[in-house]
């Protein structure tokens, strides 16, 4: 699968996870705070993966890397944030449209023009870096420094 194939679906996974999570009732304070978990987690892990091995590669024929970068340090920002919010309350929901909205333009200028300039690679180099996002992933999903990463920051949320 092509680098920018691998990348569309995890945009669709976690855009789905955001859907999911506006459904759910203030009630669910648990099960929202569980879902905002899952979806921190594959933001840090698809994050982590365009930077190691997708941004160095485009970044030869895209002059919009640098931006990027600044939009996932913002998401990053806006998730700090809402993790410390009280599930239950408008303010986390505020919180979770606020980074949905951030999440989905930075999404917007990947599959748009970012996507678009990254074609100049070439089909063989997408899929090559297609083979080895997918293979990253895996790997940081499963390590052992992934897992204590997010043990610590739900910790850090509960005692907050
Ligand atoms: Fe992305
Ligand atoms: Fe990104």
């Amino acid at each position: 699968m092509r680098a920018t194939e691998v990348l569309k679906k995890d945009h669709a996974h976690v855009k789905e996870m955001f859907a999911e999570l506006e459904e759910m009732s203030a009630t669910a304070g648990k099960a929202r705070q569980e879902l905002l978990d899952r979806i921190a987690e594959e933001l840090e892990i698809h994050t982590k993966i365009e930077e190691e091995i997708f941004y160095p590669a485009v970044q030869k024929v895209s002059s919009r890397i640098q931006h990027a970068k600044e939009e996932h340090a913002r998401v990053a920002s806006l998730l700090g944030d809402v993790e410390g919010r009280d599930p239950a309350s408008a303010e986390f929901m505020a919180g979770v449209r606020e980074l949905k909205t951030a999440v989905m333009h930075h999404v917007a200028e990947e599959e748009g023009p970012i996507f678009e300039e990254a074609a100049r690679l070439g089909d063989p180099e997408l899929e090559r870096l297609g083979a080895r996002l997918a293979e990253r992933k895996d790997a940081v999903k499963t390590s052992p420094v992934q897992r204590g990463v997010r043990a610590v920051k739900q910790a850090a949320r509960k005692i907050a």
